[in-house]
């Protein structure tokens, strides 16, 4: 990427066809994919009229480039298409190094894996008894009776909450997405105070009750709000665990349901992994890789530039559209086959740089757990109805209705 002088040239792609981005298109499990496929090759730095105009990136490599450029390309202004933000910056995703690592670096100790590693147990017991229950039906929803459960437990775990507390925070933030998307300024507003409200309480709740801050992500960051040699605020305490609260449900729910349709239509695979466990970390990050949860995560340059020959602007908000660049031919050979000895997998749906996701062990732990746990105990099954997609910022279903062939008995 290289600056530029020019004024802006949006109205010609150098490659292809100028197309136009419409996120808001009705889709199907598969159709955003046949979608970017043509982006990629025909528009791959696309303009978008939507959420007030914006830019989106479809190719592997420039979503490489943009992401690892944190001092090009800021998260200061928005971290996502659209802004609509009332509620200030929340870290460690609104903040730019230096200031970026005083939120990150107390993260760094409750995540490491040998830490989440102590939660294997707990999560395993918890999804076998979830399995268990939906062993004895004929028909189930994937998404709404085991991924949003399971992943509403793994993070319960996480922060040692209730679970009921981390049901309702979910069930929040899928409305907060929805209103966001819908650009609903006031729903947006008042559904992200609450969520305020909840961390604020967890906040609260760990100050009256300390836990052991290499352990606890709440207590890690209070404490380095303590000791006072980085200048982080409680006011900042909150707006990280705000932040966490949205980000850490969402992405396991949606990549297990994505998991579970490709699982219902492929019984083989399904068969396959069931006689070999030892396959299924390769077999979830290629389920990462194919259906990478998170859509879209967006930055801001702060000079212009110049992106796959088109020329963008200071300030223009750039989406960086992960499923896309994860099925990028360049890089990754029939980019829309599961393969199992895909090697090296380099796919990015943890992200680059220096955002790169914190929670990458504990989130690949939850998906080997939910995956191990589902081809051990249930046997067969196949899609019962329509499987709903979720939104614009999240890539995946909502419902996955199936149909179980398996016995109590099995
Ligand atoms: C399958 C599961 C997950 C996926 C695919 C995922 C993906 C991502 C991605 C792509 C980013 C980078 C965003 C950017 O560059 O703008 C990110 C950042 C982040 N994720 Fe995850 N995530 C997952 C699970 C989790 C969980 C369970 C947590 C809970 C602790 C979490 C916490 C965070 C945080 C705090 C950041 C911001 C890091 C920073 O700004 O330095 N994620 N995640």
């Amino acid at each position: 990427m290289t600056p530029h002088s020019a004024g802006n040239d949006r109205d010609r792609c150098p490659v292809g066809k100028d197309l136009e981005f419409d996120p808001l298109q009705p889709e199907t499990f598969d159709s955003s994919h046949e979608v970017y496929e043509r982006f990629r090759s025909e528009c791959p730095v696309a303009h978008s009229e939507q959420f007030g105009g914006f830019w989106a990136l479809f190719k592997y490599q420039d979503v490489v480039d943009m992401a690892s450029d944190h001092t090009t390309f800021t998260t200061t202004v928005q971290n996502v298409v659209p802004k609509i933000s009332f509620t200030g910056r929340r870290p460690p995703l609104h903040f730019d190094p230096p200031e970026h690592k005083y939120y990150r670096r107390p993260l760094g100790g409750p995540l490491r894996s040998a830490q989440t590693s102590k939660l294997e147990g707990d999560m395993r017991s918890y999804a076998r008894d979830l399995i268990a229950e939906l062993r004895g039906k004929n028909s189930f929803d994937f998404a709404t009776d085991f991924a949003l459960p399971f992943a509403a437990h793994g993070f319960s775990r996480l922060l040692s909450l209730p679970d009921e507390l981390v049901l309702r925070v979910r069930k929040l933030s899928v409305a907060y997405n929805f209103e966001v998307q819908a650009m609903n300024h006031v729903e947006v507003r008042r559904l992200s105070l609450e969520l305020y409200d909840v961390a604020r309480e967890i906040v609260e709740g760990r100050k009256a009750e300390p836990l052991d801050s290499n352990a606890d992500m709440v207590s890690g960051l209070l404490a380095a709000c303590e000791a006072e040699v980085d200048p982080i605020t409680e006011e900042m305490v909150v707006a990280s665990i705000r932040q966490m609260l949205v980000a850490a449900m969402a992405a396991p729910h949606a990549v297990m349901s994505s998991a579970a349709v490709h699982l219902a239509r492929d019984a083989q695979l399904h068969k396959r992994l069931r006689e070999h466990t030892e396959l299924i970390p390769a077999a979830v990050e290629e389920f990462l890789r194919l259906y990478s949860p998170y859509r879209v995560f967006s930055r801001t340059p702060v000079e212009d530039v110049v992106i796959g020959g088109r020329e963008i602007t200071e300030g223009e908000p750039i989406a960086m559209i992960f499923p896309s660049a994860n099925r990028d031919a360049d890089v990754f050979d029939d980019p829309h086959e599961f393969k199992l000895d895909r090697m090296p997998n380099q796919h990015i749906a943890f992200g680059v740089g220096v955002h790169t996701c914190p929670a990458a062990f504990f989130a690949r732990m939850e998906l080997r757990i939910a995956i191990e746990e589902l081809v051990r105990g249930i046997e067969e099954f196949s899609l019962a109805g329509e499987v709903e997609m979720m939104n614009w910022l999240e890539f995946g279903p909502v419902s996955v209705p199936v149909r179980s062939t398996t016995r109590e008995s099995a």
